[in-house]
């Protein structure tokens, strides 16, 4: 049988250095070392041999298998380097031109906003804050002069969590705003104060249109002293009209917000009509922005600031409505839906 091994050897060695190309020599391996092919034929008898030749020619075959899977391997390395070689050499072939181009991602609306309201404010040096998510019912409400039994704990559906409550800090909600991160900010820099909060807020809200559980405000804050209603006027004037790009102006109503005295609505000129009137400000010529006004005394005392050395302002936006209110996006469900058709538009 060693010479029958040994034959075979050198046929496939033969046939390996024929082979001009990576086809050529897979026919090769088939047929000399592949599963139906001839060495493994040879092994398939091994079997039937006696005890003393059983392991030589074992061996042996297992010997010769090995070189074989090299001296194919190497030719196939061989044969590709050359093709390579070849497209190098060709003229025609231009080794600068750039290579296929690759999907980029981009910013999604919703950030790209955000990261424009941060550089225009921190301009005016205002710091950015971040605050947690799920919050407790003190800094969302107490904190905030809304005591539990005030009505309008009711303006705002709430997400509970199921955990134990704390003696001082309530239960645990999901933020039904950014205003928590005023208190929270006062406890840890006390007066002066500027700052802006973006984030995400929630609220159990049946989704439609223009309602979802989840959306993103804007919440800002100015103590220091002698600040006025005036000082808020002239910032959101500042603020809207680097946003938009040109002169925007606003308007100041009186509002409701248990944790501002005076509590105010704030609306900006439409910039679809210029203030002529039309579907989009219902023909006002104003848009609804925010609510805002003077720091509550309550709500500066229980972030440890004096009310009567310091006074300041606060205010609150929905940046989500901003986004939309800028792309004319008419469904506010579109933003977190993670529809790439949506996202690529932008
Ligand atoms: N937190 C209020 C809201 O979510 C907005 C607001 C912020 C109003 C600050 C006044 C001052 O509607």
């Amino acid at each position: 049988m060693i010479p029958q091994l040994e034959k075979l050897k050198r046929e496939c060695l033969d046939a390996i250095a024929k082979a001009t190309d990576t086809e050529q020599l897979q026919e090769v391996e088939v047929k000399f070392i592949g599963r139906k092919g001839e060495l493994t034929n040879i092994l398939r008898g091994v079997k039937d041999l006696n005890d003393n030749e059983k392991p030589v020619i074992g061996k042996l075959s297992n010997e010769i298998k090995n070189e074989l899977e090299q001296a194919i391997a190497a030719k196939k390395q061989k044969i590709e380097s050359k093709a390579l070689n070849a497209q190098l050499e060709d003229p025609t072939f231009d080794v600068t031109a750039p290579g296929p181009d690759r999907q980029k991602g981009h910013i999604h609306p919703l950030s790209q906003v955000q990261k424009e309201v941060e550089d225009i404010f921190t301009s005016m040096g205002f710091m950015i804050k971040d605050g947690p998510e799920a919050e407790s019912e003190y800094y969302n409400f107490e904190g905030l002069n809304i005591p539990a039994w005030h009505p309008a704990r009711d303006m705002q559906d709430t997400f509970f969590i199921k955990n134990k409550e704390d003696k001082k800090h309530g239960r645990m909600v999901l933020r039904t705003h950014t205003s928590p991160v005023q208190v929270r900010t006062m406890e840890e820099f006390g007066a002066p104060l500027r700052m802006i909060v973006p984030g995400r807020t929630f609220r159990y809200e049946a989704t439609d249109a223009s309602h979802d559980t989840t959306f993103y405000q804007v919440e800002g804050l100015m103590i220091d002293k002698h600040i006025s209603i005036s000082h808020l006027k002239g910032v959101l004037k500042q603020f809207l009209s680097k946003l938009f790009g040109r002169e925007v102006k606003v308007r100041i109503r009186p509002g409701y917000f248990p944790f501002v005295e005076p509590g105010l609505e704030v609306d900006f000129s439409c910039l679809i009509c210029e203030g002529k009137g039309c579907r989009v400000c219902k023909k006002t010529g104003w848009v609804e922005f925010m609510g805002a006004g003077m720091v509550h005394e309550n709500v500066l005392k229980a972030g440890g600031i004096d009310p009567k050395k310091w006074q300041g302002w606060a205010f609150g936006f929905g940046l989500t409505r901003l986004v939309m209110m800028r792309h004319g996006i008419d469904d506010i469900r579109h933003n977190l839906s993670g529809d790439l058709r949506f996202v690529n538009q932008f």
